[in-house]
């Protein structure tokens, strides 16, 4: 049995986990700084480095804690080293250096978007050859998995991340950020009144793009202001986020023709989308040779115990790091 103590924080959350064989989530401690940022409408970088070092202990004290471990117990420190904002990774990963040192523990270095996929694995093993969709504040991308680790990317966005269109049209109707899980409430209240282009539904690859479904939703709002008319905004969270889903599924669908595989992965913080994870259940009926592997909602954002799952299959691979090991924020897989 591998126990291994996991530390993130790449962007507002705080988190320490300690994992055995990669699936077995034993503890899992996440301390969100969401409060301290919902008033300038997104992620304040030096903010967010100020609370990492104010929770990361108590974290990692809380972490061992439920998982009932000493660090004598424990076999190597997994760190999240990238992407994300540069002073917050450097609090994970010096208190992921300094416990490592401590306790005389090998480090693993490991990729935030690969941490994301691998939490998977605490729904179901991951079957390969495997795709997954990866949606998340920053990140869209549609990628094949040979096996554990190994990821070609099919497809990403050419500009917004799914979920910052989420949280940018948030903003435009003074939503609590970060909106995606409210619009994802307000969505089931709503009615598909207004049609909104689903970008390149048309081209051929496997790419997305979010930023015209923006500028849409933008010129709707500002049209309807100056009209001085009021907007039902049950009604355009539902036309939204089924310009999102369509985008999302039209693109899934294609790869999965092109590219047959024995699961398909969702992960990121949008995987927690009803509305995606719904119409990807529907999509993959089709597909009766691919499991549909969903995050458990517990994982889809960020935490801890997915970077455990990531790191154990570095550790497995012998993938270590020297207590030189930098922080990537633009890393990409
Ligand atoms: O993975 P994550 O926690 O952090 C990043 O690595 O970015 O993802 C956060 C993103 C935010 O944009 C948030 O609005 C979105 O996930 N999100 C959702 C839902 N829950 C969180 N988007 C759509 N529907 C949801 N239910
Ligand atoms: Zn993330």
């Amino acid at each position: 049995m591998t126990k291994i103590i996991a530390f993130e924080s790449s962007a507002d959350e705080t988190s320490v986990a300690v994992v055995e064989d990669g699936h077995i989530v034993l503890s899992n401690s996440v301390a969100t700084q969401i409060n301290s940022h919902q008033r300038f409408g997104g992620i304040v970088p030096e903010v967010a480095s100020r609370h990492h070092i104010e929770w990361i202990t108590r974290v990692l004290d809380d972490a061992l804690a439920q998982a009932q471990v000493k660090p004598s117990d424990l076999d190597a420190v997994a760190v999240t080293y990238g992407p994300g904002l540069v002073g917050s990774l450097l609090v994970g990963l010096m208190g992921a250096k300094t416990f490592a040192l401590a306790h005389d523990l090998p480090i693993i270095p490991v990729n935030h978007l690969a941490g994301h996929i691998s939490a998977a694995n605490f729904n179901q093993p991951i079957v390969y050859p495997a795709m997954a969709l990866m949606v998340s504040g920053g990140h869209t991308e549609l990628v094949l998995m040979t096996s554990e680790n190994k990821f070609e990317v099919l497809g990403e966005t050419r500009d917004d991340a799914a979920g910052e269109s989420f949280d940018k049209v948030g903003r435009l109707l003074k939503l609590p950020y970060p909106a995606g899980k409210t619009i994802d409430e307000m969505a089931h209240r709503g009615k598909a009144t207004i049609k909104f282009p689903t970008a390149m539904a048309h081209e051929d690859n496997y790419d997305f793009s979010f930023s015209g479904l923006k500028s849409a939703v933008i010129n709707y709002v500002h049209h309807a202001e100056q009209k001085q008319e009021t907007i039902n905004q049950d009604d355009l969270a539902t036309s939204f986020q089924n310009a999102v889903v369509d985008a999302l599924i039209g693109r899934t669908e294609r790869a999965l023709r092109h590219y047959p595989v024995k699961s398909f992965v969702l992960a990121g913080g949008v995987a927690a989308n009803s509305q995606l994870r719904e119409s990807l259940t529907t999509l993959l009926n089709d597909f009766n040779d691919t499991i549909f592997i969903p995050v458990p909602l517990t994982y889809t954002g960020d935490n801890a115990a997915m970077i455990g799952a990531a790191g154990y299959w570095n550790y497995k691979q012998n993938i270590f790091a020297d207590l030189d090991l930098n922080t990537d924020p633009g890393l990409d897989f």
